[in-house]
């Protein structure tokens, strides 16, 4: 028992500074898209308006400044300290997962908004991850074992959920998803 909650915790850790970036982008969000409102050869919007600039620098300076606080606090010595690399590639990366399941799903036909279980809550980890591996593989090899990534992949969807009911109540969402 007390491992599986050491296990948690860890995975927590180790994921927030894209746990922040993600809802951090939603309230920083808003003006000028991405795709600066242009459409793909489809017809349909690139992104769509949900994916903006400010959302995309907002959010991934608040991963950035949770991680600087991390690296300053080494409160789990088990694992591998921050490097600069990793919070910045796991708060960019996240946010940069959110990009491409959003270019995907307009060109699947799906309305900005629409939900795309599982896939809307794994996105931006696949981005973290992805990110992380290609340009610090030693930090990330070393702290996300086997064990960590499981956690991370059964825990995201629920604090995914609990966090975008939360920001729906409060009006910050206009889907509880
Ligand atoms: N957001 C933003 N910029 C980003 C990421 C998110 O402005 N780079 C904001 C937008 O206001 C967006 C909200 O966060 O509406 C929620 O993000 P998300 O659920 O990914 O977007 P959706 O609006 O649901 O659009 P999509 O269908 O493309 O997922
Ligand atoms: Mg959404």
């Amino acid at each position: 028992m007390v491992e599986i909650i050491n296990v948690v915790i860890g995975a927590v850790w180790l994921m927030l500074p894209a746990y922040i970036a993600n809802p951090t982008a939603v309230v920083f969000g808003g003006g000028t898209p991405l795709d600066l409102g242009k459409n793909w050869r489809d017809g349909r919007r690139i992104l769509g308006n949900g994916k903006t600039i400010r959302g995309l620098i907002g959010g991934t300076a608040c991963g950035i400044i949770i991680g600087l606080i991390q690296i300053q606090l080494p409160l789990f010595p088990n694992f591998a300290r921050f490097t600069y690399i990793a919070i910045i590639t796991l708060s960019f990366g996240a946010l940069l997962g959110y990009i491409v399941k959003s270019f995907f799903k307009r060109r699947l036909g799906f309305a900005r908004g629409a939900q795309f279980p599982l896939v809307d809550q794994l996105d931006f980890v696949a981005g973290a991850w992805v990110l992380t591996y290609i340009f610090d593989p030693q930090w990330f090899t070393s702290n996300f074992t086997f064990e960590i990534i499981i956690a991370v992949l059964i825990l995201t969807p629920v604090l995914h959920r609990i966090t975008n009911i939360f920001g729906y109540y409060i009006k910050l969402k206009k889907e509880p998803w």
